[in-house]
């Protein structure tokens, strides 16, 4: 059999550089070497491109010193990246793209754009959803007209702090009461995100906030189980959810610590929830994915509230898949391995 060349592109420019190497380091694992030959290409923090010789490289991140530079180029015709090695530069063939990348400049439609330029099929998300999914913002704006609740929010932006701070807290005092949760627009893996239970601490994370995004928001906080649903599917396939799974984070919430580091930060994939409020967010999360003009996979962040109310959180199109990650775990649950999970992910990069 001929086997198709997939190129895997991890790293990134944005905070969660590290968790797409974990995450891709695990795919790699997953995917059918009977089947595709891979090329591994790492973007480093600052952006700058290059070949990874191995899986191996990218635990050890010993591909940060890889001699050959990658340029993966919009040129419909010709599908391909280019490598430059001493000065010698060739070209490889490219069939599909896997682009395992959390964040800006990956997870948000930039990445997607480029590879739509040249017209190479890749996993997941197109242009729009990846955007309007990486920014909070917007897809509060989406979900509002579904009929499922979410919190409420006061929208900031980081230009008018310097001069109004005043009465932007005093706009978001008169909303809500302390706690409120402050988060980019834009960011990921809990980044920049902060709980204030004062108003010092409001400013000080609209001023954190504002390193990620210049768009920020600030919302009610609230109380109850902390779920997620994995989606899978679209076009020909119809899309399907896995069960609900349940975060329990060791830290006062589900900070970039509590995520990877913390040791007793548990998920659960089969948790007690009230009444039907599993099936509910498995509803929710297929509306919200196909409101949003999903392909391929996505996560689904939801709230259930100790008397069974669904509440929306954010949609992932790029889900981790580290080896503490809900994604890979939901759809084992409900009987899909990971390889088995990969090689269908990669189809449906060809059937789009
Ligand atoms: N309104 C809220 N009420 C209560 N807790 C919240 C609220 N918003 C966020 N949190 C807590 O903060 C964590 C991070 O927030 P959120 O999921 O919105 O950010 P993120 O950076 O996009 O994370 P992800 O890696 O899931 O993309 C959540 O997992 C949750 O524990
Ligand atoms: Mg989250």
């Amino acid at each position: 059999m001929n086997k198709k060349k997939l190129a895997v592109l991890f790293g990134g420019q944005s905070s969660e550089h590290i968790v797409s190497c974990m995450s891709a380091a695990n795919v790699i694992d997953q995917i059918d070497t009977e089947r595709y030959e891979l090329i591994l290409i790492g973007i480093t923090e600052e952006g700058h491109w290059v070949k990874a010789e191995s899986v191996g490289d990218i635990r050890s991140g010993a591909w940060y010193n890889s001699p050959i530079e990658a340029a993966l180029i919009p040129d419909a015709t010709r599908r391909c990246v280019i490598l430059t090695e001493n000065g010698i530069t060739w070209e490889e063939k490219i069939d599909v793209v896997f682009p395992v990348l959390h964040g800006p400049f990956g997870e948000d439609g930039t990445v997607q754009g480029l590879l739509e330029l040249a017209r190479l099929p890749y996993v997941g998300c197109g242009v729009l959803a990846s955007a309007v999914s990486m920014d909070k913002l917007y897809t509060k704006i989406i979900v509002n007209d579904l009929g499922i609740r979410q919190a409420a929010y006061v929208p900031v932006m980081s230009w008018k702090m310097k001069k109004d701070m005043d009465s932007i807290v005093r706009r978001i005092e008169d909303r809500f009461s302390y706690p409120v949760f402050v988060k980019p627009s834009n960011a990921g893996s809990s980044r920049g995100v902060s709980k204030a239970e004062n108003r010092e601490e409001l400013i000080a994370g609209l001023l954190e906030a504002a390193h990620h995004d210049r768009k920020i928001l600030v919302e009610e906080m609230i109380v109850g189980h902390e779920v997620e649903c994995a989606v899978l599917g679209g076009g020909q396939k119809p899309v399907q959810s896995s069960g609900v799974g349940e975060i329990r984070a060791a830290a006062e919430f589900y900070d970039f610590e509590a995520k990877y580091y913390n040791e007793d930060s548990r998920t659960d994939t089969n948790p007690t929830l009230p009444g039907d409020s599993a099936q509910r967010v498995r509803k929710a999360a297929e509306k919200i994915f196909n409101a949003v003009d999903g392909y391929g996979l996505a996560r689904v962040d939801f709230f259930v509230t100790e008397d069974g109310e669904v509440v929306f959180n954010e949609i992932n199109t790029l889900p981790g898949f580290t080896a503490i990650s809900m994604y890979p775990m939901l759809w084992e649950a409900a009987g899909i391995p990971k390889k088995e999970l990969i090689d269908q992910l990669i189809t449906l990069a060809f059937e789009r």
